[in-house]
């Protein structure tokens, strides 16, 4: 059946990324906390209407990302953006239910337009949990949140609540908990005086084996204890292992090694996995683990156009299928079109298992983005 689409396309699975909502509700019911999705890791939003009955919002990085979830998934839209203009301001104080700041300036020059909407400041607790330091929020110099606690406090009778985004790839309940706890110690005077807290995304809370009764419970505590309701931003959780970058190998050649090349490109249809330098994960039903070893690499003209090197128990050939997974967070949002290739369509497989191709990309795409 997904043999007819033509590739290269992604396919995301609804009854996947349902048992990641399923959590979301889960967390919501023992814990209280409220999750948003975060715009700026997935934004298809042909699977919003799924979504959005099990989570609480958006949250964005930018207006149009604002727009999209006031849009197109409705519920609460958050706004952040590390540094609004007048006119986002025009439009985003009539569309946001929440608008957080990145600094005491920005919050300054804004107030008087937004005050009648819950206002937000950013904070940067100076403690963070990152594999990378490109993502690190708290790493040096970071622009990312006010990191005086003086200069919170000078504005605090203006906020309703705080952001703390302090997590990236987090999969250490542990880890999380003890960060939170400096966070309470350093900034308690002012939990005690707001109404809400977010507390950002990166945390892998829906991972298989993630402790999550534990993560329930801490969430608890802390928002009994400051009288808060907190908010998650997750991302990436929300949509991990629900889809895959369908690809078809084009021409297979040598150079000391195999290496088989599809008709996708990492530079422009998984961008992160390149700019992170990590290989993506590939389909572990399809071939794999046996004795001949490829490296699998995009057509375009980077040379550093490689998805990775992989072991398969029979021989590619061309018209072989390559199958990438765990392709929907940071990918299509990212995708470019870079060497003009064509964009991977985007297919939707329903939760009653119907594929649904929702979007297919053209010449005419590639030539409208420029002029
Ligand atoms: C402020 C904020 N919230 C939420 C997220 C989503 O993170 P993730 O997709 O890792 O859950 C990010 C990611 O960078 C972020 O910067």
């Amino acid at each position: 059946m997904v043999k007819k689409i033509k590739t290269p396309y992604y396919l995301i699975d609804e009854k996947k990324i349902l048992k990641n909502l399923k959590k979301i509700e889960y967390i919501r019911n023992f814990s209280g906390a409220k999750s948003v999705l975060a715009l700026k890791c997935f934004s298809t939003w042909s699977v919003f209407d799924l979504m959005s009955k099990y989570m609480d919002g958006t949250t964005s990085s930018s207006l149009y990302e604002a727009k999209l979830g006031y849009e197109r998934f409705g519920k609460e839209t958050h706004a952040f953006s590390v540094a609004y203009s007048a006119e986002d301001i025009q439009i985003l104080k009539k569309i946001s239910d929440k608008i957080i700041f990145n600094s005491v300036l920005q919050l300054k020059t804004f107030y008087r337009e937004v005050k009648h909407i819950g206002v937000g400041l950013r904070i940067n607790p100076g403690v963070s949990y990152s594999h990378f330091d490109l993502a690190d929020p708290a790493r040096k110099y970071s622009r990312l949140g006010v990191a005086s606690i003086k200069d919170v406090m000078s504005v605090l009778d203006k906020l309703n609540g705080v952001m703390f985004h302090y997590n990236c790839e987090n999969d250490d309940f542990e880890a999380f908990s003890v960060m939170l706890e400096k966070i309470v110690s350093k900034y308690e005077k002012i939990l005690r005086k707001i109404n809400w807290v977010s507390l950002g995304g990166g945390v892998r809370f829906t991972e298989d084996g993630y402790p999550l009764d534990k993560f329930c419970k801490k969430l608890k505590s802390f928002s009994d204890q400051y009288d808060v309701q907190v908010y998650l931003e997750p991302g990436e959780a929300v949509i991990t292992k629900s889809c895959e970058l369908f690809t078809t190998v084009l021409d297979i050649v040598k150079n000391v090694k195999d290496i088989a090349i599809v008709d996708s490109s990492i530079e422009a249809h998984m961008l992160d996995l390149l700019i992170y330098r990590v290989y993506a994960k590939i389909n572990l039903d399809m071939n794999i683990g046996g004795g001949y070893k490829y490296i699998i690499a995009g057509r375009s003209c980077l040379a550093g156009d490689v998805f990775g090197e992989y072991r398969f128990k029979n021989r590619l050939k061309v018209g072989s299928t390559i199958c990438f997974t765990d392709a929907a967070g940071y990918t299509m949002v990212k995708k470019n079109w870079f060497n003009g290739i064509k964009m991977p369509s985007i297919v939707v497989k329903r939760l009653n298992g119907k594929l649904e191709i929702v979007k297919q990309f053209l010449y005419d795409d590639f030539v409208c983005g420029l002029s």
